[in-house]
């Protein structure tokens, strides 16, 4: 059987507050390009959450750490994550699962982001095995006690962390 050629890009977005973008997120990221031509890291404004880094901090940090990906780009959004994906014709919005705890939550996003627009699908995907119990919020939580945070983030930003931390800590 003759499989029909498509023209069309895969392409997805991959939301989040990434504040800071942990190897976990490298992890969804990795495996999601399997499965899409193009992922946007969209770095998402969480109304509910308290920041350590900056838009524009957690940018740069990014753009660093997947500067050789090939079919990464990395953006900035402060509206709804469909508006998003309808203005850039992404048919999916990436998503990580670590735990049930996350489900309920996760599953309610997709649940309002499919009633704002049916065209776009959510996926999950279940974070890998050894990287399941990292966080955004954990990795500030070490930071703030001092801990290493070297295993769980990019090399490029562990730097980067510790000196904001510092500032934060000891303004
Ligand atoms: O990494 P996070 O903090 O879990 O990411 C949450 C995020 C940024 C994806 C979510 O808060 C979000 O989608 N914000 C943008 C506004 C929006 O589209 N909300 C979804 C419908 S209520």
């Amino acid at each position: 059987m003759v499989k029909a050629f498509s023209l069309t890009m895969k392409k997805a977005i991959y939301p989040g507050s990434f504040d800071p973008l942990t190897n976990g997120h490298l992890d969804i990221l990795e495996r999601s390009l399997r499965l899409f031509d193009e992922v946007t890291i969209l770095v998402s404004e969480n109304k509910s959450k308290h920041l350590l880094l900056s838009v524009d901090e957690r940018l740069t940090l990014i753009r660093k750490v997947v500067a050789r990906k090939k079919g990464v780009t990395v953006d900035r959004w402060d509206g709804l994550i469909v508006d998003y994906a309808e203005k850039y014709q992404a048919r999916a919005i990436i998503r990580g699962l670590r735990a049930a705890s996350d489900f309920e939550y996760e599953f309610m996003m997709a649940a309002m982001n499919k009633n704002l627009d049916s065209k776009i699908e959510t996926v999950f995907m279940m974070t890998s095995q050894n990287l399941f119990f990292v966080s955004s919020s954990m990795i500030k939580e070490l930071l703030s006690y001092g801990a290493d945070v070297g295993p769980y983030v990019p090399a490029v930003i562990v730097q980067a962390l510790e000196r904001k931390i510092r500032k934060v800590l000891k303004p």
